[in-house]
């Protein structure tokens, strides 16, 4: 498994205008869009940060990871990504080496392939995987 760089950290908000607010006004990063993103009853906010981006994610529905992840703790890093070479073959060697996986195989999304590790596998870190598609 080959680790490119770090694509993007997500971070769970429970009010995206007061999260852009310091993220862009105060800290000074730009936007470069906002998304909703049906599949993870979310609006995501893509910020550039060099290499990589900071994802403020807010759950637009009560029965997501993220929202419970929102209740528990008010907010705050929610997961690490990775970007990688090869995520089939990354996923193929980490079960191989006892690490669990919430995705077993790829999950197929517009321009990218992810698969989630599970926490428990990562010292408490929810690890994302991408690999980037055309
Ligand atoms: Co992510």
């Amino acid at each position: 498994m080959s680790v490119k760089k770090v694509h993007h950290i997500a971070i769970a908000v429970p009010d995206m205008e007061t999260a852009l607010h310091f993220w862009c006004d105060t800290l000074g990063l730009d936007l470069s869009h906002t998304e909703e993103v049906p599949s993870q009853k979310a609006i995501v906010a893509f910020l550039p940060a060099g290499e990589s981006e900071i994802e403020l994610v807010q759950p637009t529905q009560e029965d997501t990871g993220t929202a419970r992840f929102i209740q528990e703790r008010g907010g705050g890093i929610h997961h690490i990504c990775l970007e990688v070479d090869d995520l089939a073959s990354s996923l193929v060697d980490l079960k191989a080496k006892g690490v669990r996986l919430i995705n077993e195989a790829p999950v197929l999304l517009e321009g990218r392939k992810m698969a989630f590790v599970h926490p428990k596998s990562a010292g408490g870190v929810l690890i994302e995987l991408y690999e980037v598609t055309d």
